[in-house]
């Protein structure tokens, strides 16, 4: 099983280049289903679960080709509706093919999308939506099948605005009969980048990263070239990395706007940030102080995605933090592992209390999902001594080149697979 191994201590300095975003990367590949014609998706990051998301589009009849860092996507050749299990257990984010789908065939089946286990992670605001858009849905036997002749555009409102459903009503209504209006719809920047690559290939969203969103259904879609935004998760990722090693780093293509809702965390942990054009430098001090609450919330509150990440800097800032997560239910499973390095977290339901140590020190923690692992690796490299990250494969997920940046960054941090 491969496993990092880091040596903390060591302070970082230099610049780091931020890449793609995998939560806008995996629903823009998914949505050249929808667009029916070849697409050039850019800035495509190196990760496992791109790989998994080309091994769908493969077995649905797309013809797929990648090259450092670019993915070809042919959609005008589906012959298939249907995800195979196996491929739907591997990665959440296999159900934003539904709404292609729809919109490519009038036809999906699928069972329910596996992925990391933050939480139950439920897909019934998603079907509902299909529902209201005229799309039959049945559930039998662990499958899902959806038909309809044509998606007929309706008005949904959502009791939560989750980021998955926002993006399959988009992709499901984008070439729908009539128009959509999404009311109390997720505000992330990834759906924003998922409507202006469709905007490119013609198609009509507005109101995109606001709470009402409206898609004119249009008759077809072109082919376009789009490079997808930077990935504002690996950025925070970094951000950590300076400020529990008390260093001054650079980070380079970020659109600083999408970091505003962690800019005063660190800032209340005493870190100093500038920002400018596309660049975010993050200076720590020598000892992080508390930033005493964060609540996880939709955009643009704090990313959940952050949580774990933030805790790690929490663990050895000065003074008590509460953090609390409102998004998934089983979000807090890093704070054993860290506890084993030393820290002093408690749980209570949704709330963690953080009790800053002086320091964490090195040992052998697991990786129990994607941010749980990076946050484990943030929390080694200030660790005395060496600490081993087991199952870094949930880091693979989302990560391209961690180890790389790190160390350019002055790390010691290697890979043993
Ligand atoms: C996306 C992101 C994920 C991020 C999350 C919240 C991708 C690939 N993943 O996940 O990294 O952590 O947004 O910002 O973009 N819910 C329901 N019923 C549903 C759908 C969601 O109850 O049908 C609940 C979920 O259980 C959760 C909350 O809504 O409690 C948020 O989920 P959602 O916004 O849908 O997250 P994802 O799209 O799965």
């Amino acid at each position: 099983m491969s496993q990092y191994i880091i040596e903390g201590g060591k302070s970082l300095c230099g610049s780091v280049r931020v890449q793609g975003a995998k939560n806008s990367a995996l629903p823009i590949l998914a949505a050249c289903v929808a667009v029916g014609a070849p697409c050039v998706i850019h800035n495509c990051p190196e990760l496992s679960d791109i790989g998994c998301t080309i091994r769908i589009l493969r077995s649905l009849g797309c013809e797929v080709h990648r090259s450092a860092g670019t993915v070809s996507v042919d959609g005008s050749c589906i012959t298939d509706a249907s995800i195979d299990d196996a491929l739907m257990r591997e990665m959440r984010s296999s159900i934003i093919f539904l709404g292609a789908l729809l919109s490519a065939t009038g036809e999906a089946v699928m069972s329910a999308p596996g992925g990391c286990d933050i939480g139950l992670r439920p897909i019934d605001l998603h079907l509902a939506a299909m529902r209201k858009l005229g799309i039959k849905v049945t559930e039998r036997h662990g499958k899902i099948r959806c038909t309809c002749k044509r998606v007929r555009g309706n008005k949904i409102t959502l009791s939560f605005p989750s980021v998955g459903a926002t993006e399959n009503i988009i992709l499901a209504s984008v070439r729908a009969s009539g128009v959509t209006t999404i009311i109390n719809a997720a505000r992330e920047p990834e759906i924003v980048d998922l409507a202006m690559f469709l905007n490119s290939c013609g198609a009509r969203i507005s109101g995109a990263g606001e709470s009402t969103v409206i898609i004119e259904g249009v008759e077809r879609l072109r082919s376009v070239q789009y490079a997808i935004m930077p990935d504002r998760i690996a950025a925070c990722t970094y951000m950590s990395a300076a400020a529990v090693t008390g260093s001054s780093v650079i980070i380079e293509d970020v659109i600083p706007a999408h970091l505003v809702p962690v800019f005063s965390t660190y800032e209340q942990m005493g870190c100093r940030l500038e920002a400018a054009g596309s660049k975010i430098r993050i200076t720590a001090p020598k000892r992080l102080s508390a930033p005493e609450i964060i609540r996880t919330m939709p955009y643009p509150g704090f990313p959940t995605d952050c949580q774990a990440l933030v805790m790690s800097a929490a663990a050895v800032a000065d003074g008590v933090t509460f953090i609390n997560e409102n998004i998934f239910e089983n979000r807090f499973r890093h704070t054993s592992e860290l506890c084993r390095m030393g820290a002093d977290i408690r749980v209570y339901d949704k709330l963690a209390v953080v009790r800053g140590v002086e320091s964490l020190q090195g040992a052998c923690v697991n990786a129990t999902d994607l941010r749980a692992g990076a946050a484990l690796v943030v929390a080694g490299l200030c660790a005395e001594g060496v600490t081993t990250v087991n199952s870094i494969q949930y880091i693979d997920r989302g990560y391209d080149s961690l180890e790389e940046n790190l160390t350019s960054l002055g790390a010691r941090i290697r890979r043993n697979d």
